[in-house]
């Protein structure tokens, strides 16, 4: 969800208002996503490289992960919306912690539409801590045999979910930042010159059409190719 520092600046507003608006951006991309059949979405919120900004500006985004899950828990629960954060839980302030402790678990039977807040999370931590959970597990005995990547799988903080089959990055910038990069081995990538907080449902429309347009061949080739 990237451009909402830009988007701001360009108004001769702070940053927070940036991501303000960035939250209105995700409620409306959560709700097209549902209208057009997306029933897996998964938002990069609070990356482990992001302490690095100015405190202030961290503390609004921990504000606003809150603010959102206060505001829209009972509406995304009716709404059939599984929620999961993923991420480093470790260094989250407790009350965030905890709130998202109660989202996950209020909206664990739900199975419509999964959303998944990425939130203090960095694809290398995740690989690590995956990577020291496996090892412990194959110290106690606990796996034996083979290690394959399925069983590696599950100690990723996406353990439950589908690997993304599409990632849009918005704002016009050309990279991954650390961003599902186990799971998006195979996903096709998009790089969209829209900043995030003017995000809407035609352009999800329209890189979904794009989505339609690749050829995805894992590897292999096309059939009648050889
Ligand atoms: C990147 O834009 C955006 C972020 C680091 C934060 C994204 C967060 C939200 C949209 C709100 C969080 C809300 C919830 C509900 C989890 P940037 O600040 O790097 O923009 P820039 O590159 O233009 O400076």
């Amino acid at each position: 969800m990237d451009g909402n520092g830009r988007w701001a600046k360009a108004r001769g507003l702070p940053r927070t208002a940036g991501h303000e608006r960035g939250v209105e951006a995700l409620r409306r991309t959560v709700e097209a996503a549902g209208d057009l059949g997306i029933r897996y979405l998964t938002v990069f919120s609070f990356s482990t490289e992001n302490w690095r900004r100015p405190a202030a500006e961290v503390n609004t985004l921990f504000g606003l992960l809150k603010a959102y899950v206060q505001r829209d828990l009972s509406r995304l629960k009716q709404d059939g919306v599984r929620v999961r954060v993923i991420g480093q839980r470790e260094g989250l302030p407790p009350d965030i912690a905890e709130l998202v402790d109660r989202a996950e678990r209020e909206t664990a039977a739900n199975s419509k539409f999964h959303l998944t807040i990425a939130f203090n999370y960095g694809a290398r931590n995740e690989i690590l801590r995956a990577t020291q959970a496996y090892a412990r597990a194959i110290a106690a005995g606990e796996v034996t045999g083979e290690l394959t990547d399925a069983g590696f799988e599950q100690y990723l903080d996406t353990k439950d979910l589908p690997d993304p089959d599409l990632v849009i990055r918005t704002s016009g910038e050309f990279r991954i930042s650390n961003f599902l990069l186990w799971q998006a081995a195979y996903a096709e990538l998009l790089f969209v010159d829209v900043l995030w907080p003017d995000f809407n449902k035609s352009h999800l429309e329209s890189a979904i059409s794009r989505y339609h347009e690749r050829e995805r061949r894992f590897g292999a080739v096309t059939p009648g190719a050889t």
